[in-house]
């Protein structure tokens, strides 16, 4: 299950959202409806997946975006940082996901060769809804949150 591994002095409190699975003799399903399984209507989805060895991803946050990242296969580990504070979560279940508000820092990190990371998204992609720099980061959230 998802596991709270590290946490700074202040820590952000990650939000966890728990999906039902349905088990029987044949093995198992989880099915995710947006609006009820995760708390925005999906408009994008997108995995990734055969990540190489020691590969880092992500390092941008976004402005408007709001995301569910699921390890539908393997694990890896999730960095989030809110611009005051930081924690850090592993995912390693599919019945497990990570709600990833805007105006969030996320990297990735130690991924397993089998990871599939699946990610739930509540808008198109959209470059321009990126900050990709950790300085730009920081001086949006002190003008978007303070
Ligand atoms: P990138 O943002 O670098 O991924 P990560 O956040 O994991 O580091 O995206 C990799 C490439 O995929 C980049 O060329 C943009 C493209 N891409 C899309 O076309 N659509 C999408 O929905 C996403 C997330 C990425």
């Amino acid at each position: 299950m998802v596991s709270l591994i590290e946490l700074d002095r202040i820590a952000m409190k990650p939000e966890i959202i728990n999906f039902r699975s349905c088990n029987d003799d044949r093995g198992k399903l989880v099915a995710i409806e947006g609006a009820s399984g995760v708390p925005f209507d999906i408009k994008r989805v997108y995995y990734i997946y055969q990540t190489k060895e020691g590969v880092e991803r992500g390092f941008h946050a976004h402005r408007a975006l709001t995301q569910v990242a699921v390890a539908v296969a393997g694990s890896c580990r999730m960095h989030l940082d809110n611009g005051f504070s930081r924690a850090s979560v592993d995912l390693n279940s599919p019945e497990y996901g990570i709600l990833i508000k805007p105006g969030v820092w996320r990297e990735m990190r130690e991924f397993s060769g089998d990871c599939v990371l699946l990610v739930l998204a509540d808008q198109h992609y959209d470059e321009s809804d990126y900050i990709r720099e950790y300085p730009e980061f920081k001086q949006w959230i002190l003008e978007n949150k303070v």
